[in-house]
């Protein structure tokens, strides 16, 4: 049964159940609700997690508005099939399942929920044990939060589908927001020389994270300076494939994470055409939840080589502004949410 609660931040009272952002039919920001659930009891194989950070990302309005339509495919053609979001998460554990091994209560943990029904944005997160990692020690819950699907996207991007060397010259386009903070800072990591591209007032952010070039958008169009790149990584920021081709060394891979519809299509359908002669490589990243990542992530966190930039921070009852802050599209790093 489901009640409708004040808007509060207060734990919920009783011991089954809590309180969660819903939403029951695909729309703006608006059709989210706090209200009153059933807390989740672990099955055999998941931890129950008590939910301390989670983390926003661009992902979260694409399933709340259902675009591409696409999405529904997947997440239920009609009404969504999982009615909480938020994929990325940070907590403890309360209990385990009775096949749980890498766990116990107590432990600090992260994750991506994405391959497992979300539901970061609530109280409770009954998550199976393989999705979740030892929190990095020296990470707060709402730095680690902003880590599992930003950090892990940027690193399957550069790494897995960008083949990055050290020496190479890498330039992230959206280089300011939640994929790009992440994905500079990686590059650096990996021994890159890096160009981070943003607009004005997100320059001295670029340095301050490493970037050894900083190119201002509204002033200057890097598809057409003349110089060449071995490693493209489109976070955000549309130019047309061809002109990406064009900013390409002669082995240059291009990959597009994020950015809009019309980008994304390009790089799915003339990115393997455009490939076909020469050695540059064009095409996108579709990111997936990998344990391997996550930790690989941990390791350069631990090791101080990387470090989450937090925009903004929004208690669990406000997730839907912190939706429409990201929807605007001019985030400087992540939103995290906080749930006291
Ligand atoms: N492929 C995958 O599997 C995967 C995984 C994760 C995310 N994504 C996608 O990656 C994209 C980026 O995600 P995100 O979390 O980084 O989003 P975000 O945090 O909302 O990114 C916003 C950033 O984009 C920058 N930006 C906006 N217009 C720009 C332009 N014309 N040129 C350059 N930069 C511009 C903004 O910088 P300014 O304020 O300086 O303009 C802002 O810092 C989204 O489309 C998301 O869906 C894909």
């Amino acid at each position: 049964m489901i009640t409708e609660p004040n808007k509060s931040t207060e734990v919920s009272k009783t011991s089954t159940h809590m309180k969660a952002i819903v939403y029951h039919n695909y729309g703006s920001p608006d059709v989210l609700q706090l209200e009153e659930v059933q807390k989740p009891v672990p099955q055999d194989n998941e931890v129950l997690v008590k939910v301390l950070a989670a983390s926003a990302a661009a992902g979260d309005w694409h399933l709340l508005r259902a675009k591409p339509f696409l999405a529904r495919f997947v997440y239920g053609l009609l009404k969504p099939k999982h009615t909480i979001l938020g994929a990325a998460v940070a907590g403890q554990v309360e209990t385990v399942g009775r096949n749980v091994t890498q766990f116990q209560p107590g432990d600090e943990v992260f994750g991506d929920l994405s391959a497992c029904g979300f539901g970061a944005f609530a109280e409770y997160v009954s998550v199976p044990e393989n999705a979740l990692a030892l929190k990095p020690t020296r990470l707060t819950f709402e730095e680690a939060a902003t880590v599992p699907v930003s950090a892990v996207a940027a690193l399957q991007g550069l790494r897995n589908q960008g083949h990055i060397q050290p020496g190479q010259k890498v330039l992230i386009n959206g280089a300011s927001g939640g994929v790009g903070t992440f994905a500079v800072q990686i590059a650096k990591s990996f021994g890159a020389e890096v160009t981070a591209v943003c607009s004005t007032d997100k320059m001295e952010l670029m340095r301050s994270i490493g970037a050894d070039h900083v190119i201002d958008y509204t002033q200057e169009d890097f598809t057409q300076n003349g110089q060449h790149y071995d490693l493209i990584l489109a976070a955000n920021g549309y130019h047309p494939i061809s002109a990406y081709q064009r900013s390409l060394s002669p082995q240059g891979i291009y990959v597009m994470t994020g950015g809009s519809t019309a980008q994304m299509f390009q790089a799915m359908l003339l990115g393997p055409w455009l490939s076909r002669k020469g050695s540059q490589k064009m095409g996108n990243l579709l990111a997936k939840p990998n344990l391997r990542d996550l930790i690989f992530m941990k390791e350069l966190l631990e090791a101080d080589k990387v470090t989450p930039v937090i925009d903004r921070r929004f208690p669990l009852q406000d997730v839907a502004d912190a939706i429409r802050y990201l929807e605007a599209g001019h985030a400087r790093g992540k939103v995290a949410i906080t749930i006291e």
